[in-house]
């Protein structure tokens, strides 16, 4: 797809590089050359990921929870030290889990939106200050389809992915005069571990959720790691404050009309047949 080397001596910086999607996107980024700088809250998991992706020279690991500012601050100087300058940053930690809003704990709601939401913004500002002396950057956060629809039982991550949103199409106005790009990837359910853990408890919801992909299947990490490389490469250069959704079309099949065609397609053929 991409020409090999495309990110030499660049440096991406990736929230929950250690697994699912943030480590699926590290391996595309290293396979075209970049330097990477994984950050997860353990560093068990990092040492491991970094392990497998098998060029531990090119690659950082920082142990840290993105909800601890000054943490993040720590982090990134050291990967700025370590590799001079950083190019690009995924907001790609999250967190996520099941729970009717009226059975929702206050620290279950800020887990999450501390980690989505507040985590995002401290490594977007630790990162953009670093990146505003240098000359520029590209910011990349991962949100989930319904972010701009919001979506029942998932609300601290649907309000969190929201206002990340905002976030995205803000700053790239306010900081497009520092050359920095900032646009999103909405993702609709892709089936990471971690994910499926918390999203898919029962093969039932799976099946529901399937049956209302127009594409009839769940994307795969591969296939955002590549959307990833696209919007962080040069390709995408006048490419600013959009949200790009990589879903088989899901957001799109909830109506009645789109349901018939993506669900019940045999219902309308019979029912013509009748007439
Ligand atoms: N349902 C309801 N409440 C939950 C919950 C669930 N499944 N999981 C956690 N919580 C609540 C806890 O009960 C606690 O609230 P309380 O003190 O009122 O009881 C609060 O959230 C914090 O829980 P804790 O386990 O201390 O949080 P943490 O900060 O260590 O973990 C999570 C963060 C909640 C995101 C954790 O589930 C996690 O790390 N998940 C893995 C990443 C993930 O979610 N991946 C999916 C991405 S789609």
């Amino acid at each position: 797809m991409f020409k090999p080397n495309l990110f030499k001596n660049k440096t991406i910086v990736t929230t929950g590089g250690g697994s699912g999607l943030g480590k699926a996107m590290a391996e595309e980024l290293l396979g075209l050359g970049a330097n990477l700088v994984l950050i997860g809250r353990t560093s068990k998991r990092l040492e491991k990921t970094a392990h497998e992706l098998g060029s531990e020279e090119n690659i950082l690991t920082l142990p840290l929870d993105v909800r601890d500012a000054e943490g993040v601050k720590k982090g990134m100087g050291k990967a700025m030290e370590r590799f001079g300058k950083i190019d690009g940053l995924i907001n790609n930690a999250a967190g996520n889990f099941l729970c009717p809003t009226e059975n929702l704990s206050i620290n279950g709601f800020n887990a999450i939106v501390n980690t989505v939401l507040n985590g995002t913004f401290y490594c977007t500002l630790s990162v953009g200050k670093h990146m505003i002396q240098t000359g520029g950057g590209v910011i990349l956060n991962i949100l989930a389809n319904y972010a701009e629809t919001g979506a029942s039982y998932v609300i601290p991550s649907a309000v969190a992915k929201a206002g990340v949103l905002n976030l995205t199409r803000s700053l790239a106005v306010e900081w497009g005069k520092f050359n920095i790009r900032l646009n999103a990837i909405a993702p609709g359910p892709t089936p990471t571990e971690g994910a499926w853990k918390a999203l898919m408890p029962d093969p039932t919801i799976e099946e529901m959720t399937l049956s209302g992909i127009p594409l009839k299947r769940f994307g795969q990490p591969k296939e955002m790691a590549l959307l990833a490389c696209y919007l962080l490469s040069d390709a995408a250069a006048y490419i600013t404050g959009n949200c790009v959704l990589i879903d088989g079309g899901q957001s799109l099949s909830d109506n009645p009309f789109n349901r018939l065609a993506v669900q019940h397609p045999d219902l309308l053929k019979a029912f013509l047949k009748e007439k």
